[in-house]
């Protein structure tokens, strides 16, 4: 079993190799720009990963890990278009740099260069690939529109929230390790098993995601620190805050979430005060470990041989700790 750092690097070099502008510049140089711009490159190495723990060489597995990171990307570039963000891994989101026009075709190109990467694979690989990709993608749709629906309902419940990001964020996390798997020609019953240790593992990373947004530190976090906040978005912690506070402080929380200020910054250190008062980011940081403490249960079931399975437990590890 390769290392994780070994995987990225290894990773890297064969999206450098395969990724470059070509014409018409302004649909492919959008494209360049996020893709060369790094990020954690988390989904692709778990791919790569999840290929060798059921012994196949990770090199079988680059192209699905490449799709996965190019379709992990175009979903940013649209969803920065979607909530408004100006920055993303420290540099202008595409729309800003661009225009949202740009944003939203080389998205699409995004979207299609990523379907063909699986053209690659062969017979039922293919096919098996094929479907859980587009499985995935609607599912990722369907958890975007979910996101946007809520910036204006006022009914949302903490389950309502917890399908919406198992959908926007999740289930990618899942198919990612799922994809390494089908290409190894892993078991159904592993295929599964190795799915829901993702999804789990994908929920605890997006309530940290949540998180971070109010809570990272803006020098190196790389995203607009309050992005969420306002764009009035019912995450975990508004929706715990509601519940665990009084009725005075909830109030308050919801009024803040009606108003556009043209300054942002009174309304951000505002709900991030009801946030820590009230208890809820305590309670978002047992979240979180609670849902990787879960995936490791699922690990645990998996019929593999414990060193095989202590990467994964690392890497699950290595993102409660994140910061970025
Ligand atoms: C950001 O994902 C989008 C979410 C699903 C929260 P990452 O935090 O993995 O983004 P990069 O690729 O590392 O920048
Ligand atoms: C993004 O959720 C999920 C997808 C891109 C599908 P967020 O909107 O929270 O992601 P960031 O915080 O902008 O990276
Ligand atoms: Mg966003
Ligand atoms: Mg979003
Ligand atoms: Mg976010």
């Amino acid at each position: 079993m390769q290392n994780i750092s070994f995987l990225r690097e290894e990773f890297i070099q064969y999206l450098n190799a395969k990724v470059s502008v070509k014409e018409p510049a302004n649909l492919y140089e959008p494209m360049v720009y996020i893709l060369d711009q790094g990020g954690k490159r988390l989904r692709p190495v778990l791919v790569l990963m999840a290929a060798e723990i059921f012994d196949c060489p990770y090199q079988k597995a680059l192209d699905a890990a490449l799709a996965i990171e190019i379709f992990h990307n175009f979903s940013l570039v649209h969803d920065d278009i979607m909530d408004d963000a100006p920055l993303r891994r420290g540099k202008e989101t595409v729309h800003e740099k661009w225009d949202v026009n740009t944003g939203i075709l080389s998205g699409d190109a995004m979207l299609i260069n990523a379907y063909q990467l699986f053209e690659n694979y062969e017979g039922e690989v293919f096919r098996e690939l094929a479907k859980l990709f587009s499985k995935t993608a609607i599912e990722v749709c369907e958890g975007q529109q979910y996101d946007i629906d809520f910036e204006t309902r006022d009914n949302v419940t903490i389950s309502d929230y917890l399908k919406m990001i198992e959908y926007k964020t999740a289930v990618l996390v899942g198919a990612s390790l799922q994809m390494g798997a089908i290409v190894a020609k892993a078991s159904s019953s592993c295929k599964k098993a190795i799915y829901e240790y993702g999804r789990l593992l994908g929920i605890a990373f997006q309530l940290q995601d949540d998180y971070l947004d109010a809570f990272g530190d803006p020098d190196t976090f790389g995203k607009q620190v309050g992005g969420d906040i306002i764009e009035n978005k019912k995450t975990f912690l508004y929706l715990k805050t509601l519940e665990a506070a009084n009725e005075n402080e909830a109030r308050q929380l919801e009024h803040l979430y009606t108003i556009s200020p043209a300054d942002n910054s009174g309304k951000i250190e505002a709900v991030k005060n009801l946030f820590e008062s009230s208890g809820a980011a305590e309670i978002t940081r047992r979240e979180i470990e609670r849902y990787t403490r879960k995936a490791f249960l699922i690990l645990d079931k998996i019929d593999l041989p414990e060193a095989k399975k202590e990467p994964l437990r690392k890497f699950g590890e290595m993102l409660m700790e994140r910061q970025v």
